[in-house]
């Protein structure tokens, strides 16, 4: 077959996958080294960011001491937790400890988000809001959720906690979960492309029979909350942007025992949860891109 005749003039515009030219330097600029090798990849067909995507070493500099004290808060929550203490209390632990250090937590009055933290328990994915009826039981896998804005600066991490013993199914989950994360940013390799990392999360987390939550994706952060890009936990080798040395973004693949679908409850509009009611697990990291690979930020 050949293309009808309405469409053969406009085979070049219309059946091209149009990439965004995202990379500009301007009329008159002589381009720098990183230039070159970001323009090359982009007449390739590669998505690669724009540049205020990359930060400078101050702008570094300032979401890592924004990490060192979101990290202090999950070390913090780490030593603290404990069987029949209520959400609330860990909520309460972290507006005063980020307080305390000078910083404000991100999350209060984010986007109508009402707490300083999110606590994810057992088949809630993310997003769960603190309160004072809701206590840690033996056996609950839980999400606690920090993310800090110090001198304008924003990191974000979260991490897994075992209240007591849990099932060895549950306690896979959170192992393998985080083996994701690790894993995942492993794969990223200066210049290389995000779908390399999501498709190593996806590979690992059904190797161990479990499933990929795609309704929420990392992000970029630093100046904002939540900048460009989406980092997605699913996707093929070789798609998605590049990562250029100097972006700074999330890893925090949501693995699911079950099922991969969820909802967000309706009383609250805020607190995903899996389909099937079994549990899910997270991990995140900040990371900047480096001329190596990834660096923690929030570790
Ligand atoms: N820390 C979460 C993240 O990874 C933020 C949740 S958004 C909020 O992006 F509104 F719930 F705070
Ligand atoms: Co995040």
């Amino acid at each position: 077959m050949y293309f009808c005749s309405e469409n053969r003039k406009y085979r070049e515009t219309v059946f091209k996958k149009k990439i965004k030219k995202n990379w500009i330097v301007p009329e008159g600029v002589k381009p720098t080294e990183l230039d070159l090798r970001v323009l090359a990849l982009q007449e390739e067909g590669y998505l690669v960011p724009t540049k205020k995507l990359i930060k400078t070493p101050e702008q570094i500099e300032g979401i890592r001491q924004s990490g060192i004290i979101n990290t202090g808060v999950l070390d913090l929550i780490a030593k603290e937790i404990h069987e029949g203490m209520t959400t609330g209390e860990i909520d309460r632990l972290v507006y005063d400890y980020t307080t305390e250090h000078g910083a404000t937590p991100a999350t209060l009055n984010y986007e109508g988000f009402p707490k300083s933290v999110c606590t994810s328990i057992n088949e809630v994915v993310c997003h769960g809001i603190p309160n004072d009826e809701e206590s840690l039981i033996c056996g609950d896998i839980i999400n606690v959720d920090v993310s800090t804005i110090y001198k304008g600066y924003f990191s974000d991490a979260s991490r897994m906690f075992v209240i007591g013993k849990t099932t060895q199914a549950k306690q896979r989950l959170v192992d393998v979960t985080l083996e994701c994360l690790e894993l995942g940013a492993q794969a990223a390799k200066p210049f290389g492309l995000l779908g390399d990392v999501a498709s190593v999360i996806t590979h690992h987390a059904h190797q161990n029979g479990f499933t990929v939550v795609r309704e929420l994706c990392g992000h970029g952060v630093g100046l904002e909350f939540h900048e460009e890009p989406d980092v997605d936990h699913y996707g093929r080798r070789g798609s998605g942007m590049v990562m250029v040395p100097g972006m700074v973004f999330t890893i925090e693949p949501m693995i699911n025992m079950g099922k991969r679908d969820v909802f967000i409850d309706a009383e609250d509009d805020w607190t995903v949860v899996t389909e099937d009611e079994l549990p899910s697990a997270q991990w995140e990291h900040t990371f900047v891109m480096t001329d190596h690979g990834l660096e923690v930020l929030t570790a």
